[in-house]
């Protein structure tokens, strides 16, 4: 007989810095697709092994250990233990969460760099770098502050200058500060291991935009998301250039070579690595060879994250990996976009956030109905919105209107006419409805298996709509007193139906299939049983009857909406707003030509995190305007809005594309930005006076 294959599958969500909490952001972005999709294929049969922990190392962890007064290994310890339980009670199903800070990482992650070495994969160069004397430590690129050479803005960062734009290197800043001691920092001499990410290019474009890897078919182009080759074909185009895998740090992974003291191996060659540690761990646990989930060909891989790690999982990571020799790159990196939050940018800094810990215990019990809304809105194409009041009407009209609903009525009917007891189907009348049934699996699964989690997950409700149909069609309550042998038929299929239901939704919402399973006295969910009509037997004894959802009242989302408006940005903000310029004259004024415009169309720069670049009706002229707005405004809110426009400054050209003016925004000192905006509608080259 032949022997069934089990399919392996490798699934990692990216490591959270265990420095903060975790937020709704971080669970739209990678966490909840991962762990839907190792549902999903758990319940298949497949064999998963589902992987993720705390990222302890970094800068960031050990300056708030230097604020608060603690160490680092107290900050990690503290947020890897409330990360691990609000995942766990958020009822994501990791097979470990493990951590970076553990033996068993330091190991692989030390092996890991002097196997590299050893393949000469690495250049060692010598350069200076800014260096804070008072806190004798080098600094990190955004750890320095100072004027941009571009726009004269006095808050540019080492790496880029938020309000223009601007790509820099910190020694381009003019009077650069360290954030550490607010002191000028001096330069200094520090080698340090760099990645040539130039020599892959040739490889990496192939297996990126092809597939391919070695002359061999590896995955399919077509099943990656468009903005994560987008990405990655604007680096490797761009020219991919050395990166510094090490840091002058003594937090972290310690490099393991004799001219390697007061260095730890940078977040690309530790992060990614965790993964590997965290499944040798839970392999020797669970008595499994880890090498079968990374070093089988047969074995799919695949990483969730969200899109700010794209390059590092699908150029930096890869690099690392085939250079090693021995495991496989990923098949998909399905990255999300972001996630907004009434509003603006979720921020951890200014608290703008829901946090993940806050809402397990706020909301007890409710976390299929987050888990539910922030899959209705996953960010899987674009950047979408958290809002309170579409959390409640999701909940309302959607979970508790159709999935609940429609459970109830079939389970109530069920007790008040056969008490509890499920009927026969002697006939069945309703062809169309398995065929219905049918339909919805095979789609659930398609869209499963593409990642599209967002469209999966509305097919199975749709099963629940079906539900609601049949029943309001057949109308049983009259049939009762007609031709009752007809409502055994009616309510078993309404039962099929809600069986259905149980079992499609159990990857995202998998405490209410628990519930209804319950209802419906079944042991198990069988994932290959979708579509069927006979997986509830007749004769069985209902449990009790509950409600899977209950209405959630406006008060509750009053409150959550208050407690957001408590530190929304103007009444977060510590620092006073710049101090007033020295005077001008009116003629001054006057010399500026500022107008009202149309915005027609926009869009992002490649390559640019910070531009958008725009086309503006200005009256008797179109102008292309640049913009460094792209974290405030995506371009999509931005056309059809009138802006107010300086239209007389000289053409100045960034990112290679010439901007013919500027467009005013308000700015805290916060560095948000909001548009400045006539308060109805006006001729466009109207000007401004
Ligand atoms: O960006 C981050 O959140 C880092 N902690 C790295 C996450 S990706 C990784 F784990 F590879
Ligand atoms: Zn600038």
């Amino acid at each position: 007989m032949e022997k069934k294959v089990t399919k392996k599958h490798l699934i990692t969500a990216a490591l959270p810095y265990a420095n903060g909490p975790i937020h709704i952001g971080h669970l739209a972005g990678a966490y909840l697709p991962a762990d839907i999709y190792s549902r999903f294929l758990k319940m298949k049969g497949d064999d998963v092994a589902f992987i993720c922990g705390s990222d302890e190392h970094g800068a960031a962890i050990t300056l708030r250990a230097k604020k608060e007064g603690t160490t680092p290994q107290a900050i990690v310890d503290k947020y890897h233990a409330l990360n691990a339980k609000s995942f766990e009670d958020f009822g994501i199903n990791f097979d470990i969460f493990h951590r970076t800070s553990s033996k068993i990482h330091h190991e692989t992650a030390q092996e890991f760099f002097l196997e590299l070495e050893k393949k000469g994969a690495f250049t060692k160069e010598t350069r200076e770098q800014f260096y804070d004397d008072e806190y004798n430590q080098f600094l990190a690129d955004r750890y320095v502050t100072g004027t941009c050479p571009k726009c004269s803005s006095e808050r540019a960062y080492g790496d880029q200058c938020e309000k223009c734009g601007s790509s820099l290197n910190p020694t381009d800043l003019i009077n650069p500060v360290s954030t550490l001691s607010g002191k000028s920092p001096v330069l200094r001499e520090t080698s340090h291991w760099y990645l040539p990410m130039g020599r892959h290019e040739k490889w990496l474009k192939e297996w990126i935009e092809e597939g391919t890897l070695d002359g061999k078919t590896h995955h399919n182009p077509k099943e990656w998301r468009n903005q994560v080759i987008g990405q990655c074909k604007s680096w490797i185009d761009g020219g991919l250039h050395s990166r510094a895998m090490t840091r002058d740090l003594d937090w972290g992974v310690k490099v393991p070579t004799k001219d390697g003291e007061g260095k730890v191996l940078y977040v690309w060659l530790d992060a990614p690595i965790g993964y590997i540690s965290a499944t040798k761990e839970w392999a020797a646990k669970n008595n499994k060879d880890w090498k079968d989930y990374w070093q089988n060909e047969e074995t799919d891989l695949v990483h969730f994250i969200g899109k700010d790690n794209i390059v590092f999982h699908c150029i930096i990571f890869p690099i690392l990996l085939k250079t090693h020799t021995g495991y496989n790159l990923p098949v998909n990196v399905p990255a999300n976009e972001f996630l907004n939050l009434e509003g603006d940018k979720i921020s951890t800094s200014r608290d703008w956030a829901v946090w993940l810990h806050e809402f397990n215990e706020e909301f007890p019990g409710k976390q299929d109905v987050l888990r539910y809304v922030l899959c209705s809105i996953a960010p899987e194409s674009k950047d979408s919105e958290f809002t309170w009041d579409d959390f409640q009407a999701r909940n309302n009209s959607e979970l508790v209107a159709i999935y609940g609903n429609f459970v109830n009525r079939a389970a109530v009917l069920i007790n008040k006419y056969y008490e509890g007891t499920v009927p026969e189907l002697s006939e069945n009348n309703y062809p169309e409805i398995e065929k219905q049934l049918q339909g919805f699996a095979k789609a659930i699964n398609e869209k499963l298996n593409k990642k599209q989690f967002r469209d999966a997950q509305n097919e199975a409700i749709n099963i629940a709509r079906l539900g609601n149909k049949f029943l309001a069609e057949t109308e049983p309550w009259k049939l009762i007193k007609t031709t009752p042998e007809e409502v055994k038929n009616i309510l078993n299929l309404s039962l099929q139906i809600a069986a259905n239901c149980a079992i499609a939704l159990a990857p995202f919402l998998p405490s209410s299939s628990t519930k209804l399973s319950g209802i419906l006295g079944l042991n198990q969910l069988n994932w290959n049983e979708l579509g069927s009509l006979s997986i509830v037997k007749p004769n069985t004894q209902l449990g009790e009857v509950e409600h899977l959802f209950q209405k959630i009242e406006d008060d509750i989302i009053v409150k959550q909406k208050e407690k957001l408006d408590s530190k929304s940005p103007s009444k977060t903000s510590e620092t006073p707003i710049d101090s007033f310029k020295e005077d001008i004259v009116f003629d001054d004024f006057l010399k500026l030509d500022l107008r009202v415009g149309t915005i027609l169309s926009a869009e992002y720069i490649p390559k640019s995190e910070k531009l958008l670049k725009f086309s503006v009706d200005l009256g008797s002229e179109t102008r292309t305007i640049l913009s460094g707005i792209a974290k405030h405004y995506s371009p999509g809110e931005m056309v059809g809005k009138q802006v107010q426009v300086i239209a007389n400054l000289p053409p100045r050209k960034m990112m290679g594309i010439e901007s013919q003016g500027m467009i005013l925004m308000a700015e805290n000192n916060l560095g948000e930005l909001r548009l400045m905006r006539p308060d109805k509608k006006i001729t466009n080259g109207a000007t401004i006076n």
